[in-house]
């Protein structure tokens, strides 16, 4: 590990890629955030779609599945690494920072987490709803949001369950989707929630669909701009922002079964991708 780490040290650069993961595809909606704050940024997207949803996965099996993106990503010299996923920060961050985040590897690791801090401070009627995966909602991580922020709110829960998989398949305005999608947000509806945290990275991409089943009253927070200003802050801190002025370099690994997993990627992430097979 030692030697690894003077190497990595050694040869990390500002032109040194970002490496940014998910269980699958729904990290992009983050991915937009980065490209767009820091479009010089090169940039290297997995999507670990053949383990998606990581939601009803216990946290051993998320911790090994992250810890095989991140020293596939390390190996391919990248200078940070994002976890754009809420359900793998809450299982998986403290592991990897354990492993990876050393002052000799000097890798920052970023994660998420649902936006209760905001919604907190964004409601008007003191009543936030979160949505988001079992394994978010059920995590220590979470409860401990909740005690640190959510103590002068009432905070309404919903586990969307299968919701990512809709999300997986491209089903972004599919009547079967807007199906599940209200059947989610009518317990935060009824309890009269006036703000709803989109907790998962999938959900930004069916945000039109949670518009049209909560209406226009209800605000929608998400966290993917804020994720990327903080990566942002961490590369300064650091001198490893790229200086250069060139369009970046974008790619996509997926180890997904789907024939049309370029197409679903590309349908996301606005434009065709350079897609690899992990
Ligand atoms: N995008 C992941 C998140 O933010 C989805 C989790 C899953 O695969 O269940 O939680």
């Amino acid at each position: 590990m030692t030697s690894l780490s003077l190497n990595k040290q050694s040869i990390l650069s500002r032109n040194s890629p970002i490496g940014v993961f998910d269980s699958g595809v729904g990290g992009i909606s983050v991915l937009k955030h980065i490209h767009a704050l820091l479009p010089h940024e090169n940039l290297l997207y997995v999507a670990d779609s053949k383990y998606a949803p990581y939601g009803g996965r216990t946290p051993a099996e998320i911790t090994a599945r992250c810890c095989e993106i991140a020293d596939f990503l390390i190996a391919k010299n990248a200078k940070a690494l994002v976890v754009a996923c809420n359900t793998a920060t809450a299982a998986a961050i403290d592991a990897m920072r354990a492993k990876y985040d050393l002052p000799s590897f000097n890798i920052p690791i970023i994660g998420m987490e649902p936006a209760v801090k905001p919604a907190a401070a964004a409601t008007k009627n003191g009543i936030i709803g979160v949505l988001a995966t079992v394994g978010t909602l059920k995590s220590a991580q979470f409860a401990a949001l909740l005690e640190t922020y959510g103590r002068n709110v009432e905070v309404v829960t919903q586990a969307c369950v299968g919701l990512v998989e809709c999300i997986e398949r491209g089903e972004l305005t599919h009547e079967n989707t807007l199906k599940l999608i209200q059947q989610y947000c009518k317990p935060l509806l009824n309890e009269g929630a006036d703000t709803i945290v989109l907790g998962c990275t999938h959900y930004p991409f069916v945000r039109p669909l949670i518009e049209q089943a909560v209406g226009k009253e209800v605000a929608l927070i998400d966290t993917g701009a804020a994720v990327a200003k903080y990566l942002q802050k961490r590369l300064q801190e650091l001198g490893l922002l790229s200086e250069s002025q060139k369009a970046a370099n974008l790619v996509f690994y997926t180890n997904s079964n789907a024939e049309n997993a370029k197409q679903v990627i590309s349908q996301l992430w606005g434009q065709s991708a350079e897609v690899k097979r992990l």
